[in-house]
């Protein structure tokens, strides 16, 4: 499904991402962790065009789609979700996630002439109930709570219908209650099969309870990568957390 060859990219001196190769099997649910500034975001803003890789490959069902522009990207099937949310803050959550079907998909789709309005309007409220979110479709994204917005990022990711769900740190900011509640939302996502998911997590119960398979990365290097027995227990692993004060200290 996906796998990325090498990849390599560098900021100056900082070497974000090392000689990482990884394969994320179609249907699977992974985690990418690692210490602040191990380069995790930087590891999906390669995957989904925000930035070129230095070398190396992003192959996607055999496809290098290196060099693709980030719009191509979600095209052919490649979704992302972010750390800090990317809302328009002064649309509604229904309004935004119908602009943004418009806006990534409308040229193509007029061309082939399919695809009305009113087909926005249903997959914007399908998108909207599998969330929770059916009950503020008319909210202004602004206003919605820190957990709304997270999942309202996830819904714009979801409204494209991607084949891979790239989601950095899904519950990051948020209270017990709205954790617990995104944690069953990603994982009932998942389960309904057809989505391979790839997160990025500081929270270890999160990425222990519902990740197959969990990549280490640490200075842009994959340190380590297996389940979550494999990873609890690799020295190396328990070494870079334990020198890293926010991981030490359980944030
Ligand atoms: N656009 C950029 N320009 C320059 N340096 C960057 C850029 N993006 C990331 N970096 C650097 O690359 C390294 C990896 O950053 P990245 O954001 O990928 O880490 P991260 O693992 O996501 O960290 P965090 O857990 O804090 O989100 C850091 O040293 C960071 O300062
Ligand atoms: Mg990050």
């Amino acid at each position: 499904m996906l796998r990325v060859e090498h990849l390599r990219k560098s900021f100056g001196g900082v070497v974000a991402t090392a000689d990482v190769s990884i394969d994320f099997p179609a249907g699977s649910l992974s985690a990418v962790i690692g210490p602040n500034g191990a380069g995790k975001t930087t590891f999906f803003n390669l995957i989904s065009g925000a930035l070129k890789p230095d070398s190396g490959q992003i192959i996607l069902n055999g496809e290098n789609i290196v060099g693709l522009s980030d719009t191509e990207i979600v095209r052919k099937g490649i979704g992302r979700a972010f750390q800090v949310a990317k809302l328009f803050k002064s649309l509604t959550v229904e309004e935004s996630l119908r602009g943004a079907l418009l806006s990534t998909l409308g040229r193509s789709l007029q061309m082939h002439g399919r695809f009305p309005l009113v087909q926005t309007h249903d997959r914007a409220w399908a998108i909207m109930e599998q969330l929770g979110l059916a009950s503020k479709a008319h909210v202004i994204s602004g206003n919605l709570s820190h957990g709304d917005q997270k999942l309202l990022d996830m819904a714009l990711a979801l409204v494209l219908e991607p084949k891979v769900l790239l989601l950095d740190e899904p519950v990051a900011g948020m209270g017990p209650e709205e954790r617990e509640q995104m944690i069953q939302t990603v994982h009932a996502l998942w389960k309904k099969g057809g989505l391979t998911v790839v997160l990025i997590e500081h929270d270890m119960d999160v990425v222990f309870s519902i990740s197959q398979t969990i990549h280490v990365l640490c200075y842009g290097k994959l340190l380590a990568q297996g389940n979550a027995d494999e990873i609890r227990n690799n020295p190396a692993v328990i070494e870079a957390y334990l020198g890293t004060p926010r991981e030490a200290h359980g944030g």
